[in-house]
């Protein structure tokens, strides 16, 4: 099936066949980065502008190496020395940087829906590095392509996602690709983070940990999302802590074998233990690191290479 989409914008709007094949491109490309190939040339003489208006590290950092694994030119757009701080939109700062003749954008935003809006006023593609509360699709790609190295096929897996789930874009993006490929979702943390609402996602709510976290094969945290929040939530970070951070205790409710995730930033010693996000259960850094691969692979898929060509070899 030949890949036909321009824009990557959302895991809501994939099909379980289209995550497959970027789950394959991004296998190809992560053993040609395997066998220590420096660059394959399939995005030479394209520019990518990675547009990060939040902050970010991996995600703008793992773009930066992925368009330059492909051959292609990268420049980081600096939000704070731009003219947005002189009152410049999205649309407009977007505008200019098309008329520059970049070939693709790279956006963070903290509006959601912010990328859909970009795709529809710009001629060239539009990747979402995360937007607001709504979705981060390549990060779900990273942790499901993790989660399949690791655990072969997902269906019928348990997988939790732990903590603030209302504000995540991540626990969003996640549950769209985690029930598509068959595996069963619970999102577990204080009711005013986890609603009931979110059932209608396909995921199963809980507010008692030890029992969502019986028979898990994954553990996901996420961090509060502070920035996102309005205040009394929940009574205070201590509070929050004692009821649902995933310390050495807790730990052991869970099976010896499970994964412990996290698509970082890790507030240590917050949702999860220091010792336990170092501990051989953890493949954190593995997550990082895959996110190279994912990324070259929706950079190129939305450059209109198609999947066939990376499972044959490109260099
Ligand atoms: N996981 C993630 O999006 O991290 P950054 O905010 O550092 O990009």
């Amino acid at each position: 099936m030949p890949w036909h989409r321009k824009h990557f914008l959302t895991i809501e709007e994939l099909s379980r066949a289209e995550i497959e094949q970027v789950l394959a491109t991004t296998g190809a490309f992560r053993r040609i980065l395997d066998r220590k190939v420096k660059k394959v040339p399939a995005l030479r003489g394209k520019t990518v502008v990675n547009l990060f208006l939040e902050p970010s590290t991996r995600t703008r950092l793992s773009f930066e190496m992925a368009a330059k694994l492909l051959s292609a030119d990268v420049v980081s757009f600096d939000a704070d020395k731009s003219s947005t701080t002189k009152g410049e939109t999205l649309r407009d700062t977007a505008q200019n940087i098309q008329a520059l003749h970049a070939d693709m954008i790279v956006l963070r935003h903290s509006a959601s829906g912010s990328p859909l809006y970009l795709s529809r006023v710009l001629g060239i593609p539009v990747v979402n590095g995360g937007d607001g509360s709504h979705e981060h699709p390549t990060q779900a790609m990273l942790d499901v392509f993790t989660m399949r190295e690791k655990l072969g096929d997902l269906k019928g897996r348990k997988i939790v996602i732990l903590g603030d789930i209302l504000f995540s874009r991540v626990a969003r993006s996640n549950i769209h690709a985690l029930t598509k490929l068959g595996a069963n979702v619970t999102i577990v943390g204080p009711s005013t983070l986890v609603p009931h609402w979110f059932e209608a996602l396909g995921a199963t709510v809980s507010h008692n940990l030890r029992t969502a976290l019986a028979d898990a094969d994954v553990v996901m945290l996420l961090r509060i999302q502070h920035e996102r929040q309005a205040a009394g939530l929940f009574p205070s970070v201590g509070e929050y802590i004692s009821m649902f951070g995933l310390n050495q205790t807790r730990a052991a409710w869970i099976k010896p074998d499970a994964l412990i995730m996290h698509p970082g930033p890790i507030n240590r010693g917050v949702e999860i233990d220091s010792a336990l996000a170092d501990s051989d259960r953890s493949v954190i850094l593995q997550q990082v690191t895959n996110g190279i691969a994912v990324r070259m692979a929706v950079l190129y898929l939305c450059a209109g290479g198609q999947p066939e060509h990376v499972l044959a070899p490109i260099e």
